[in-house]
């Protein structure tokens, strides 16, 4: 049995305070009747209806995607380019990528069917760490390197610190990879970061997330979270 604001959640409806509001205000059925009681539970027999919709309940699934670059993180794109979820054929569950990367970044994304869980990680006070490796145009001084590490003035206000380092440079080539761990999630944060400091981004890959890797993996290619995964992943949200 499960608190019936979570199932709603779950169901990719709604995040649990909205589902909660929803249950409060009358819009929510079980089994036929309106129930505005919060901590209703509900068994995966009942027949739950939002605004007289029966909400699918599917078991949740989690995976782990090395998303190529050239790949839109969506589940459509009206240009038909590709999406990541192409890559999912064989998954029955309608599966969503947990926040995005841009077209032109590859790496770690992570895809689920579980509203609430992605809810969790994408909410802003969660901190999970994101490793990036940085090609730029241009080689960043020492200081350049601290100013991103102290955090830099966008347009949607101040980054947090964030850890930096130099990783090499290619003098003849004008071009530098760099590793950027980062715990906010503004939109093409990584991309903005390094136009402020004048050094613009070439290629961009995400390696890590949280505790998690693209260890085994190939562009393209997924593996599912094990349970101990989406344990930690959960208890970091709430910490
Ligand atoms: N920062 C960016 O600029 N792009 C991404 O895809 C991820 C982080």
């Amino acid at each position: 049995m499960d608190r019936l604001q979570k199932v709603i959640a779950q169901a990719g409806i709604a995040s649990r305070r909205n589902a909660e509001k929803l249950i409060e205000d009358g819009k929510v059925k079980v089994n036929g009747t309106t129930v505005t009681e919060l901590g209703t539970k509900v068994s995966p027999s009942d027949e739950i209806e939002v605004n007289g919709v029966p909400i699918e309940k599917e078991a949740p699934v989690y995976f782990l995607f090395y998303k190529p670059s050239a790949v839109i993180s969506s589940v459509k794109d009206e240009k038909g380019r590709k999406v990541v979820t192409d890559y999912f054929p064989e998954i029955e569950q309608r599966l969503f990528p947990i926040g995005r990367l841009d077209y032109d970044t590859s790496g770690l994304l992570l895809l689920t069917n579980d509203g609430e869980f992605a809810n969790l990680l994408m909410h802003p006070k969660y901190k999970v760490e994101k490793h990036y490796i940085v090609k730029t145009k241009g080689i960043p001084s020492k200081q350049d390197i601290n100013q991103l590490a102290l955090g830099v003035r966008l347009e949607d206000g101040k980054t947090a610190p964030a850890k930096v380092r130099l990783k090499s440079l290619e003098k003849k080539k004008q071009t530098a990879i760099v590793e950027i761990t980062i715990h906010e999630g503004k939109n093409r944060q990584v991309r903005r970061m390094f136009d402020a400091i004048g050094f613009p981004v070439q290629k961009l890959k995400r390696e890590r997330y949280g505790l998690l890797d693209l260890k085994g993996l190939n562009p393209g290619e997924f593996r599912p979270l094990t349970p101990h995964e989406i344990k930690q992943l959960r208890t970091l949200a709430v910490t």
